[in-house]
């Protein structure tokens, strides 16, 4: 244990971690990771994802004032299907909790303004910018990243589908284009490929991998019906 909470590794460990998983990226395990990078050979890709369109209303640090600043607070959170109870400085974002306490670094950083969508995770299901919410504000909550989407060795029917229909460049923006996408099938907004665009516009790509995300979610609806 250490003072991030309860399953936490160590310091160093930690660093080890985080570089791994920065590679890791969307897949969970070195295992998946290879069978991933064989598929995509020649690609260059790396995995990446980005957020959307129901963001959480930010609180400004400047609102947090006083002893509050100085106190962390205890809370506990369900991600990826694991539980933590974490002491969190109250101005942390739920972006800089998984990134920088977790090293769940899967969800990326863009703007950190609620812009890019490259931030996006699902919180009880539901899709959010984590650039833009508080860690604390989600106490109880269970929070789905890139990293909690595949089965094991199996990738989320989405994951696959964005690996299929390239759906990605350089990869930086699809671990929130993805998190954004499995959220769109569940709102029943991928009806044509209008809706999905307009209902993926939250989530930017500067490689402008549009025509092959809108595939690829066509696709995975597909296999989902
Ligand atoms: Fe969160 Fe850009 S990093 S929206
Ligand atoms: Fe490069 Fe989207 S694949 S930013």
């Amino acid at each position: 244990m250490n003072s991030s909470g309860d399953e936490l590794p160590d310091d160093e460990t930690s660093l080890r971690s985080a570089n791994a998983l920065d590679e890791i990226l969307i897949f969970g395990s070195h295992e998946t990771r290879r069978r991933f990078l064989k598929q995509v050979a020649g690609t260059g890709a790396a995995f990446a994802i980005g957020p959307t369109l129901l963001s959480i209303p930010s609180i400004a640090a400047e609102q947090i004032t006083g002893d509050a600043l100085n106190e962390s607070m205890h809370v506990k959170l369900k991600i990826n299907g694991r539980d933590y109870a974490l002491d969190v400085d109250p101005r942390t974002t739920l972006l800089d909790l998984l990134r920088e306490q977790l090293q769940l670094t899967g969800s990326k950083k863009g703007c950190d303004h609620g812009q890019c969508g490259a931030c996006t995770v699902l919180v009880n299901g539901r899709r959010i910018n984590s650039c833009l919410t508080l860690a604390v504000m989600h106490d109880g909550d269970e929070i789905t990243t890139i990293e909690g989407l595949a089965n094991g060795e199996e990738l989320h029917p989405m994951q696959s589908a964005f690996v299929e229909l390239d759906g990605f460049q350089c990869g930086y923006c699809t671990p929130g284009q993805i998190c954004s996408a499995v959220a769109l099938l569940k709102e029943n907004h991928a009806n044509s490929d209008d809706e999905i665009r307009e209902w993926m516009s939250g989530n930017l790509c500067r490689c402008g991998a549009y025509p092959n995300i809108v595939a690829a979610i066509k696709e995975a609806r597909a296999r989902s019906t």
